[in-house]
């Protein structure tokens, strides 16, 4: 297990080609731990996290992020620009490991499926739910698991929603496919922070000298 607490930041990155090895129960607790421990309005928790490992529930849902890559979210990504500070090429590599995600989600051995349950669904409730999505990939990529962020199922939201099995009072904020990934972690791509960050005004240039 990898301790170093910046290392797991800096490559904590998509992993979306998993291998179909199945995935330690202990892990999974050490994961879901690491989402319970996360900041969250209140302290409410009005999180519930659905643990799917059965293959026909996910390749029920797995048909509407199929769906929403293929015939909305690949063809706007691969007619737009690459992302910012990506080449056309690694850009392209990136959209083939999403398009391999569709096309396997349902094989992935665990999904975990981070909801919300109660209260009305507004703008800002995800902002009870992400942090602790947040640690959980950070606890997978510590535990040797690769993960991926994912929404686009949100496409179909309704016909997903009902295919998860969730109460009308609950909704999901991402699907978290893990497994033992095949390829290597490496450091995330993302642009200097001079070009992201200012000092006291908009658009001021950010120095910490
Ligand atoms: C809100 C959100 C939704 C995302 N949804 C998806 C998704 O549905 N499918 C997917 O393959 N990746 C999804 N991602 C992952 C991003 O594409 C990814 O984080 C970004 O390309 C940066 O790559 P990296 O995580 O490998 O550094 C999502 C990320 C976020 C934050």
């Amino acid at each position: 297990m990898n301790t170093d607490l910046f290392e797991i930041i800096r490559t904590t990155r998509s992993m979306r080609r998993l291998k179909p090895d199945p995935v330690p129960a202990p892990l999974i607790r050490q994961v879901l731990e690491a989402g319970t421990s996360a900041a969250n309005g209140g302290n409410m928790q009005t999180w519930r996290f659905l643990v799917i490992r059965d293959p026909a529930i996910k390749a029920n849902v797995a048909q509407w992020y199929r769906r929403g890559w293929h015939e909305v979210v690949g063809p706007r990504y691969r007619a737009g620009a690459p992302a910012p500070g990506s080449s056309r090429d690694r850009f392209d590599r990136m959209l083939a490991a999403a398009e391999h995600l569709a096309d396997h989600l349902h094989e992935a051995p665990v999904w975990i499926v981070p909801c919300l349950q109660g209260g009305t669904h507004t703008r800002t409730s995800g902002s009870s739910i992400y942090p602790a999505v947040q640690n959980m990939l950070l606890a997978a990529r510590a535990l040797g698991l690769g993960a991926t962020l994912t929404t686009l199922y949100l496409l179909f939201e309704k016909e997903a929603e009902a295919a998860l099995g969730l109460p009308d009072d609950t909704h999901s904020y991402a699907i978290l496919p893990i497994g033992y990934p095949v390829g290597k972690f490496g450091p995330v791509a993302r642009t200097a922070l001079e070009d992201v960050v200012f000092t006291d005004r908009w658009g001021e240039k950010w120095s910490d000298i």
